[in-house]
């Protein structure tokens, strides 16, 4: 049942490439036009939508983080991203041309359904963006996209994130394209490249070999940081999250810039961060600042745990250990840099001796606000 793995979680994790295949299949037409039918929103609906706010929790919140860059980049409209918990409490400002976009893997989880009834209580239009058929968030909701990832039983999310990101690329994308489009050529080649993660992700699927030897190095570490910029730094985040639940190590995720706000007094002889690289190609400026970044926590002792693209030959001075990924535009590294966060929680829980798929203190579905 767990395909040859030790864990759900590794199966999980090597479902990646299907699973994403499965969110985007018979959503992208031939003529790179989007197709979502399931969203029983109407063009003019999405139209007049001037807000939008996605609500979610945990990794769904990550995920949510994400797409936040892509969505406000391509359709120019405002988008936050709240945790859920977090969202009707603080009496957020909703009307008719909001559109919330509730992200849920088990879409039972009881802070992301009373954020979305708050926001059905005023109006607002809610989307839904769901693995599980028929359950309760995309039922009490104006309209759904499944990501149609297959089960997921670890508790830890894995292909849920990947398939939640597709999805929320597809809402973003299709609303550019519904509103007319600023940036038409990057749309069509974003759409174009998005069809191509599966096999970018099987690919750094096949070099897992060297986080599995770097987690059994990493094992008696009892704290590490994640830092990373732009989309790259939500993935920090989930990196951390991945470890705190899987390792039950202390773990925390930061935006690159932030660190000499405060954080960086944290960085002790031999602190391991990992440090999330954005792509040299296209945004070079951001590049080059986390590349000193990592040259000042390593000048402070960090042992650094560097993920970046073939062929980025600038950080091999400042990387103590090096995981490659494939080349993919800025938007889109996600599905490959999550990839190895995920391995590296993963085996170092299992070199702890932990139950990976079940961990401490924690439900799949959390259907307690
Ligand atoms: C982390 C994890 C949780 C869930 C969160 C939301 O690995 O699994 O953080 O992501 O509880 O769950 P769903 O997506 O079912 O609403």
């Amino acid at each position: 049942e767990k395909g040859g793995h030790d864990w759900f979680m590794l199966k999980e994790i090597e479902e990646q490439p299907q699973a994403v295949a499965d969110t985007l299949r018979g959503r992208i037409g031939i003529n790179g036009g989007i197709v979502l039918d399931e969203v029983r929103l109407t063009d003019q609906d999405l139209r007049d939508v001037d807000k939008i706010f996605i609500v979610a929790c945990g990794t769904a919140y990550h995920a949510g983080l994400v797409a936040k860059y892509a969505i406000e980049h391509w359709t120019r409209i405002p988008c936050e991203v709240e945790l859920a918990s977090e969202f009707r409490y603080r009496d957020p400002v909703l009307d008719r041309s909001t559109l919330v976009i509730a992200i849920s893997q088990s879409g039972e989880t009881m802070d992301t359904l009373m954020a979305l009834r708050h926001a059905k209580e005023q109006k607002a239009r809610v989307l839904a963006v769901c693995n599980t058929n028929g359950s309760t968030i995309p039922r009490e909701s104006d309209a759904v996209l499944y990501t149609h990832g297959g089960p997921e039983i670890a508790v830890a999310s894995t292909k849920a994130f990947l398939t939640q990101l597709a999805a929320c690329y597809l809402v973003g994308l299709h609303l550019a394209q519904v509103r007319g489009i600023k940036y038409a050529d990057e749309v069509a080649s974003v759409i174009d490249q998005l069809q191509r993660m599966p096999d970018a992700i099987t690919e750094v699927l096949s070099t897992m070999d060297e986080v599995r030897a770097l987690a059994r190095l990493l094992a008696d570490q009892d704290t590490m940081l994640f830092i990373g910029r732009h989309v790259g730094y939500p993935v920090a985040l989930e990196g951390a999250l991945k470890l705190k639940e899987l390792a039950y190590t202390h773990a925390e995720g930061f935006a690159a810039g932030e660190l000499k706000h405060g954080p960086i007094a944290l960085i002790d002889e031999g602190t391991p961060v990992v440090c999330v690289v954005p792509s040299p190609a296209g945004r070079s400026v951001l590049h080059d600042k986390i590349v000193s970044n990592i040259q000042e926590v390593r000048a402070r002792g960090a042992r650094t745990i560097v993920i970046a693209e073939e062929g980025d030959d600038a950080v091999i001075a400042y990387a103590d250990h090096l995981i490659r990924v494939p080349r993919t535009p800025t938007l889109l590294a996600p599905f490959v840099t999550t990839v190895p966060l995920q391995v590296l929680a993963c085996e170092i829980a299992t070199a702890r001796g932990h139950d990976v798929d079940q961990p401490r203190n924690l439900a799949k579905s959390v259907t307690v606000e």
